[in-house]
């Protein structure tokens, strides 16, 4: 087989990049590990910045979104005391989408179907050469077969544990790294949102987020230790936690329910420098990881492939000025991004074992939050997207 441009990973880094270069006349093929169900059935992210649902609008793949995705002009962060409602649209002009990462994921597909971009799902044994070469190729295994694709460049869009990053020789990448000692029970359940916006809250229980996806299904998260695993929790033991760490007012009058999806994911902050190496580039979640406090990481994933679709369609009709600045654009806004959520999660989380001056600092935070419109701008200008 031959394309210009082989994608490993159809998750949302990889379907993005195809759609936009496909809709500029560049091909592609996409080799996903996982069915299509499997990818479809993950639940993730909740929230879209501006940013990225005009790249989702470029892209042709907005009608869906437009129509069913809810618009949020603030959220709240609170802890037992203060209830801060930051308030993006009046501190920046600007709003968030919420819209989950699947339908994202799904309406990638199916404008990718109507392409007909070959998608090769269930592939194993990928396995990326030359990459630092003028002619790389992919090798993996597919209906039982290996298979051959030949390319003009890779890009390594297959999430954390791919093969794409660990392509790059070790001396060639460094990489940052902070593992946090939690992680998040995340529940879906067929009830009315505990709040019309979402609340982040900060208690003596630990952390919690009231998020949804529709006005009948809500999304919840509590704070776990790293050893818990979802079957230790049955459904009441988790709204009584959520209940706990929700302001009193909240947790009074929430609905509760069966919960129809139940998961932990732990938190970290990881990046690997740089996303080039030679004719292999990375993006999303195979180059950097956040904590999802901030709810940045499908976003970050997003202006990768807004700079990188750039890159490579001018490097395909002979320009490499945009690939040869793709690293050093998208780590400018990585690491900011890196910063918020860090930044986010230490004031909204319990350690466990900190002393009792951390707590003192998590509510200055929010006091000063609170008090200060400056300090809510700056929270709200990064939640809402810094620039491309
Ligand atoms: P992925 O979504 O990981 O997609 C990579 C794809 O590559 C996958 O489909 C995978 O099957 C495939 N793949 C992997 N290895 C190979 C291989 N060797 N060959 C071929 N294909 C391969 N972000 C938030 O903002 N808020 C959240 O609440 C949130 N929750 C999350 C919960 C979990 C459990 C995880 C893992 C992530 C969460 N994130 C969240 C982060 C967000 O979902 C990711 O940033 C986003 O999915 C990144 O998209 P991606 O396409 O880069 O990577
Ligand atoms: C959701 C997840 C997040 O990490 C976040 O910060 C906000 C919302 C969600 O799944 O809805």
């Amino acid at each position: 087989m031959k394309t210009q441009i082989a994608i490993i990973g159809g998750g949302p880094s990889g379907l993005l990049l195809s759609q936009l270069l496909n809709r500029a006349g560049v091909e592609t093929v996409i080799l996903e590990r996982a069915s299509r169900s499997h990818v479809l059935g993950r639940i993730r992210a909740g929230v879209l910045e501006w940013g990225t649902v005009e790249l989702l609008e470029a892209a042709g793949v907005a009608d869906r979104l437009n129509a069913e995705g809810m618009v949020h002009e603030g959220c709240f962060v609170t802890d037992d005391e203060l209830m801060v409602r930051i308030d993006f649209k009046a501190l920046t002009g600007k709003t968030v989408m919420v819209y989950g990462q699947t339908e994202v994921t799904a309406d990638l597909y199916d404008a990718q179907d109507a392409m007909g971009t070959t998608i090769l799902h269930e592939v194993s044994d990928v396995s990326i050469h030359g990459g630092d070469t003028e002619a790389p190729h992919v090798t993996f295994t597919h209906d039982g077969m290996q298979k051959r694709l030949d390319c003009a460049y890779v890009a390594g869009c297959d999430g954390f544990h791919g093969v794409s990053r660990k392509t790059i020789p070790a001396e060639k990448r460094q990489e940052f790294e902070r593992v946090y000692p939690f992680g998040w029970l995340g529940i879906l359940s067929r009830t009315a949102p505990a709040n019309h916006e979402l609340i982040y809250a900060n208690s003596p229980n630990g952390f919690a987020l009231a998020s949804m996806r529709g006005p009948q299904l809500s999304r919840y998260y509590v704070q776990v230790p790293l050893s818990d695993k979802p079957e230790d929790w049955s459904d009441a033991r988790f709204w009584e936690k959520l209940k706990s760490c929700l302001p009193s007012e909240v947790a009074q009058t929430m609905e509760t329910g069966p919960s129809i999806e139940k998961s932990i994911a732990p938190l970290r902050s990881f990046v690997s420098e740089p996303l080039r190496w030679g004719r292999l580039f990375l993006a999303g979640d195979a180059a950097h990881i956040v904590p999802p406090t901030g709810a940045k990481g499908l976003n970050l994933a997003a202006s990768d492939i807004f700079y990188l679709h750039q890159a490579l369609i001018e490097a395909v009709r002979g320009d490499t000025g945009g690939i040869d600045a793709y690293s050093e654009r998208a780590l400018a806004r990585i690491w900011k991004a890196m910063r918020f959520s860090w930044q986010m999660t230490t004031m909204l989380h319990r350690f466990e074992g900190e002393d009792s001056f951390a707590e003192q600092m998590r509510r200055a935070t929010l006091l000063h939050l609170s008090q200060s419109e400056t300090a809510r701008r700056e929270l709200a200008e990064n939640y809402i997207g810094l620039p491309f």
